[in-house]
């Protein structure tokens, strides 16, 4: 008989199909996530379950699947998910990292310049007809990036993406990283970077880009205080998780005008409310959680999980195992 998975979304069909050739798949039919209730009653007979960032798979979800034994998550991150209790219970948890790298800081860099240079701003200008007089002298003025200081938060595999390209725009990075990595070295000897603690890091820079992963650690790193250490007319970027920023301390410093702009693809509720102070601030972009959307990033996200969905469910170690301690022996 076909082991069974449940699919809590369609993912590009390059994925799909290795999955559901070989085994018994459920995919659910809405782009609306399924709610926790949904996820157990389809996934209760399943041995296999791809989920995406936007599914809490907790405790709660992870005792009511007696027969889980993978959980192929379809994003590199993985904060919807108790690691720990999966683990406990030798659930495997597969990510996608690698290869939505490139395609994500391509974002952090399009988030950079858009806001810096408030292009989003200077679209809706013209297209609600507002530009009557042929040239201002200081209309629309921003921030310069050539040469300005770009300061990284978090110096992993999109943080150190984000720093490469900087060499193009003569900046001086500082990055903030929790210890030496493997990109570290690369990054001060070919971009000139500097580690810095965070509060240099805040008070120097220009733009503050954020590539760190949400944890307990790092939920709400950045909120008043750290606001205030910025420098005036500071940009700041997030496209790693909303949480890492506390959401109404960082409205208020647009609003007062201290920092400059702010481009965000992430936020602590996703999708963001409808109500939410940011869509009334004319300084911010928001983008909907769009980092790795690039058509050939998701397909080739699809059969990275796929493969490790199928490894797992055929007794092998999947290649993006996040949890190694379930396949020690
Ligand atoms: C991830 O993979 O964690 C991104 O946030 C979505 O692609």
């Amino acid at each position: 008989m076909k082991q069974r998975v449940f699919v809590t979304r369609k993912i590009p069909d390059e994925g799909l199909r290795m999955i559901t050739e070989r085994f018994d798949t459920t995919v659910w039919p809405s782009d609306n996530p399924p709610s926790v209730k949904e996820i157990v009653q389809n996934a209760e007979d399943c041995e296999g379950i791809v989920t995406l960032l936007s599914d809490p798979i907790g405790r709660d979800v992870i005792s009511k699947l007696p027969k889980l034994k993978v959980i192929a998550q379809y994003a590199v991150g993985y904060d919807n998910i108790d690691i720990s209790f999966a683990t406990e219970r030798k659930i495997a948890v597969t990510n996608t990292p690698g290869v939505l790298t490139e395609t994500t800081a391509d974002l952090a860099w399009a988030l950079i310049m858009a806001a810096a240079r408030r292009i989003v701003e200077s679209d809706s200008y013209v297209r609600d007809g507002k530009w009557n007089v042929a040239w201002g002298p200081e209309l629309l003025l921003g921030s310069d990036i050539y040469g300005a200081t770009l300061g990284i938060i978090g110096l992993g595999r999109i943080g150190s993406a984000v720093a490469r390209r900087a060499s193009g725009f003569n900046m001086k990075i500082l990055y903030h990283t929790r210890s030496e990595n493997e990109y570290t070295k690369e990054i001060e000897s070919k971009t000139n970077g500097t580690r810095a603690d965070l509060q240099t890091l805040l008070s120097e820079s220009d733009i503050v880009s954020l590539h760190i992963p949400l944890s307990s650690e790092t939920h709400h790193l950045l909120g008043e205080n750290e606001f205030k250490i910025m420098k005036p007319r500071a940009v700041l970027v997030n496209t790693s998780r909303g949480a890492v920023v506390d959401e109404d301390a960082l409205c208020k410093a647009l609003k007062s005008g201290h920092l400059g702009a702010a481009g965000l693809d992430v936020f602590k509720q996703e999708p963001l409310q409808k109500n939410s102070p940011l869509m009334k601030l004319p300084n911010v972009i928001l983008a909907p959680h769009i980092g790795s959307a690039s058509t050939k990033t998701r397909a080739t996200m699809a059969t990275m999980c796929a493969e490790n969905l199928i490894a797992a469910l055929d007794g092998k170690q999947p290649p993006n195992l996040v949890n190694k301690e379930v396949f020690e022996k």
